[in-house]
């Protein structure tokens, strides 16, 4: 096994967070880049200082020193993208949403199976500070049983819209922006066995002639009969994320209590049975790693955690998660809050995940 895996990056848009993350990482190497729109290899090309770049994904594919290809195209392409990284023989580190359409599942799977490479799932928001230190705590006993949780992603991101893929079929709210929400509460809650859920198309989607949903209020529940509510309003305004997090997550427990957001360097806890009132945990001293370009509108930090994870468990034989399995119970999550909007009913998630592997 090598001491650094090398890289290559297909899709340069959020791709850029992933370079950078890549290029600050003692454990990864940088072997190409690779975007269909030679404007956008230029412009990250001259903005990281790189040599090379390439319009063809063939030629990563066909690059021996590459170990690893970050796949961040338009969320349609992903579950090609994948399958051709495997048949190449690389491991693969996809975005969210892994794929929208389960139809694709079983040959994923039997493509992974025949190639033994690794499919890790980017879910970004696992890997923000605040959001590690809460998994931290429920992994250290602090919350005590889990009662209930909830999670949310709130955002107006009708900007979203201008990008040429959002108004194609295969785009929703739901698994490109509601993903991050269902992602967390699934991570509390391994076994999601059933779904109900309500969601309306505003008339500010309407006004794009999209007809998904942009508002959704999902109850998801366990084998066990615990609980997450789990909400997303997405073509509205909102009061800022200096007030409410875009992206947050509350875990209630028989002893304690915490919320951890995104984008602000948040955590809240209490852990003291005798207090009625919260501590404040911030990070603002990690805000320069965490958002490295304009705004907080990217990723490079909770990358560069989650590929200084991927590339540990590789280098020590195990899994990194959320692996292939995992990132398709996700989207049956979404697919049965889909349907449960569709229909007004309760929809199990093995019976979705049954249509399409047995
Ligand atoms: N929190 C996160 O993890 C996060 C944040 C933002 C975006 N994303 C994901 O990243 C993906 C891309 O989103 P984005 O905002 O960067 O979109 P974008 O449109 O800005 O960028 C996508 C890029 O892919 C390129 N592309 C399209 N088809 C290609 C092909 N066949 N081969 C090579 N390049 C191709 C486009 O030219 C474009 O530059 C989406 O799946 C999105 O969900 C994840």
């Amino acid at each position: 096994m090598k001491d650094k895996l090398t890289l290559g990056v297909l899709g340069l848009g959020e791709g850029r967070s992933i370079i950078s993350a890549c290029l600050e990482s003692e454990l990864w190497e940088l072997g190409n880049i690779c975007d269909i729109n030679e404007e956008v290899c230029k412009v990250r090309a001259e903005e990281f200082g790189l040599t090379k770049y390439t319009t063809s994904y063939q030629d990563l594919l066909d690059d021996p020193e590459i170990d690893v290809i970050g796949i961040y195209t338009p969320d349609q392409l992903h579950a090609l993208h994948i399958k051709m990284a495997l048949q190449a023989g690389k491991h693969v580190i996809c975005t969210k949403p892994l794929i929208v359409d389960l139809g694709e599942t079983k040959e994923l799977l039997e493509v992974q199976r025949r190639a033994e490479k690794t499919v890790f799932v980017g879910q970004s928001s696992r890997y923000f500070e605040p959001m590690i230190r809460q998994r931290r705590d429920f992994e250290a006993g602090k919350h005590g049983g889990l009662v209930t949780l909830e999670t949310h992603y709130v955002s107006d991101s009708r900007w979203f819209l201008q990008k040429s893929w959002s108004l194609k079929s295969g785009f929703s709210w739901l698994y490109n922006f509601m993903n991050h929400a269902v992602d967390l509460a699934a991570w509390y809650l391994p076994d999601v066995q059933e779904v109900y859920a309500v969601g309306i198309v505003s008339e500010n989607t309407k006004e794009w002639d999209l007809t998904v949903p942009d508002t959704i209020k999902a109850i998801l529940k366990s084998s066990n009969g615990i609980c997450a509510s789990v909400s997303g309003v997405y073509a509205a305004p909102t009061l800022g994320s200096e007030i409410e997090q875009s992206i947050s997550c509350t875990l209630r427990g028989t002893r304690g209590i915490s919320r951890a957001g995104y984008p602000k360097l948040r955590y809240l806890t209490n852990f003291s049975p005798v207090k009625k009132t919260a501590e404040l945990h911030t990070y603002d001293q990690r805000h320069g790693y965490y958002f490295r370009f304009e705004a907080e509108t990217h990723h490079a930090g909770e990358y560069q955690n989650y590929i200084e994870e991927f590339a540990r468990c590789l280098m020590q034989g195990e899994t990194p998660k959320p692996d292939l399995e995992e990132g398709i119970r996700t989207i049956a999550i979404l697919e049965a809050i889909d349907e449960s909007i569709k229909t007004g009913k309760v929809v199990k998630v093995d019976d979705v995940l049954a249509r399409y592997l047995d």
